[in-house]
């Protein structure tokens, strides 16, 4: 059956297509195995298909083999060990061996901000797509799911087309992927959309058969998951829109923060208020110390730059003072440091110097060892270049907090963090944070100083244990 494209009505109808490998299900292969792409490998393999993941880290692999998850994703050990003893899924360094595995091969590399520009940094995915292409024997379907400007698509086909013999009528399409981490193998396992930018009906079939799992999954526990099939540009701008959006709304709540804070209202009970409302909704609407991680701040500068080389750049000018918001969060925790610390701010900022401060958190959100980009860490960094001792204590992000900023203390736990501090910052809201006892901390430290950068502790409960308290947008 002809399927008219782009299609986005909700679930077309779509032809079934026989994998070029011969296999019932399409083979699927993973190029990358980051967060995104070991998350998928192992997802995709407890959904039932045979799965083979590749990277050019050889640690990483062999880490993979071993049944050891090189990240920290809550539930994702269990499954990686249970589909390896399957014999479902495995890891390979080897290109050859990937190009001949695979039906559907979903590129999952990086795309990190240049060095050099706020655009993004496609050279992971033009090595991993040319060195695939290049070894491909039979007829394959290149995915790509990375996060990408608009255009790339187009490019990767070019770059296919170049590199694979024209008479295997290899095809390109763009899947965006929408996964958080912490809440990783839920959101492969049961996404709340997949949207799919294909050219053909061939391509589409493959990739709905690429996706059946999911499908069927969700029909076993009465639920839908919407399909949106659609062009190749719409399914890169889908992506990089969708983090444009929820930036936006966190830098708005930000911003009534930084009204709140000089007209003396409460930003905590202002978003309680306003989020009440459903056209506004209450998610993502959290003051604090702002986005990070390795998504939305790339993410919303390489929008920018495309929009600008598109000559679209006037839209998306809003994203800049999005994005100046964001930053303007760290230099807050500074003030308040210096304001219960007693310290001047000068123009070069204030001098902490000769005090300990305690930093709860260095990954950019809880559930996660990643510290790409996080605002915690960012802030430790300025504490310390303000003079002050600091001392980092994180559950799961120390190791690469040291890798990435070796020059500050880390501590195997809370109490060693706080012990003696003359200021306490809670940096990301992680559970063991949220709970902890005022009272307990309070017989450790040196001064019960506060700042709650995630506006994540009971105020109330800590004040009444004598600690001085300060929050982002609160009196
Ligand atoms: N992390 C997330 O939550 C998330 C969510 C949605 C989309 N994304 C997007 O997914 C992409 C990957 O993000 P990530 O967080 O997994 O990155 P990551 O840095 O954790 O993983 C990228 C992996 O690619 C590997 N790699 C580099 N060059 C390669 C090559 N030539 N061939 C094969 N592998 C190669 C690296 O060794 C690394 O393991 C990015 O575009 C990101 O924006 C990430």
């Amino acid at each position: 059956m002809t399927i008219p494209y782009p299609n986005t009505q909700p679930m077309p109808v779509i032809a079934a297509v026989t994998p070029p490998s011969g296999a019932s299900r399409p083979r699927v292969t993973f190029l990358g195995t980051g967060y995104l792409g070991a998350t998928y490998a192992i997802c995709y393999a407890e959904l039932g298909y045979e799965v083979l993941g590749y990277d050019v880290d050889p640690d990483k692999i062999a880490k993979l083999n071993a049944g050891e998850v090189p990240i920290h994703e809550p539930g994702l050990d269990e499954l990686l060990r249970r589909n390896l003893a399957a014999g479902r899924l495995r890891f390979s360094t080897d290109i050859a061996e990937t190009a001949d595995f695979g039906d559907v091969h979903f590129i999952c590399v990086g795309t990190p901000q240049r060095a050099d520009g706020m655009g993004a940094d496609l050279s992971y995915v033009e090595a991993s797509v040319t060195s695939l292409a290049q070894h491909l024997t039979r007829k394959a379907l290149i995915v790509g799911k990375s996060t990408v400007p608009v255009g790339t698509a187009d490019w990767v086909e070019q770059l296919v087309s170049k590199h694979s013999p024209a008479d295997l009528g290899v095809e390109v399409a763009w899947s965006p992927e929408f996964l958080q981490e912490g809440f990783a193998v839920d959101d492969v396992l049961r996404p709340n959309r997949i949207v799919v930018g294909v050219k053909s009906e061939w391509a589409n079939g493959m990739l709905y058969a690429a996706h059946k799992g999911v499908f069927d999954l969700a029909a076993t526990e009465d639920r839908e998951v919407p399909l949106v099939v659609t062009d190749f540009a719409t399914a890169e701008l889908v992506k990089v829109a969708a983090n444009a959006f929820l930036a936006t709304k966190i830098s708005f709540i930000n911003a009534m923060a930084e009204v709140c804070e000089v007209a003396g209202g409460d930003v905590t009970q202002l978003a309680r208020a306003i989020g009440y409302d459903p056209r506004i909704g209450n998610r993502f609407l959290q003051a604090g110390l702002g986005f990070g991680g390795a998504c939305l701040p790339k993410d919303i500068r390489a929008f920018q730059a495309r929009a600008q080389e598109l000559g679209a750049g006037e839209a998306l000018r809003f994203l800049h003072e999005v994005d100046l918001i964001n930053l303007r969060r760290r230099t807050r925790v500074l003030h308040l440091a210096a304001e219960l610390l007693n310290r001047r701010y000068g123009p070069a900022g204030p001098d902490l110097s000769g005090t300990r401060i305690a930093v709860l958190g260095a990954t950019f959100k809880p559930n996660t060892d990643d510290v790409r980009d996080a605002p915690a860490l960012a802030v430790a960094a300025l504490l310390r270049k303000a003079g002050a001792d600091v001392h980092v204590y994180d559950p799961q992000g120390i190791d690469n907090a040291r890798r990435a900023v070796p020059e500050l203390t880390y501590e195997p736990g809370m109490a060693e963090a706080v012990t003696d501090a003359d200021l306490v910052c809670v940096l990301t809201e992680w559970a063991d944070f949220r709970n902890a006892d005022p009272t307990v901390l309070g017989e450790l430290v040196a001064g019960r100083r506060v700042v709650d950068a995630r506006n994540c502790l009971d105020s109330t409960l800590w004040t009444q244990a004598g600690w001085e308290y300060r929050g982002l947008g609160r009196p």
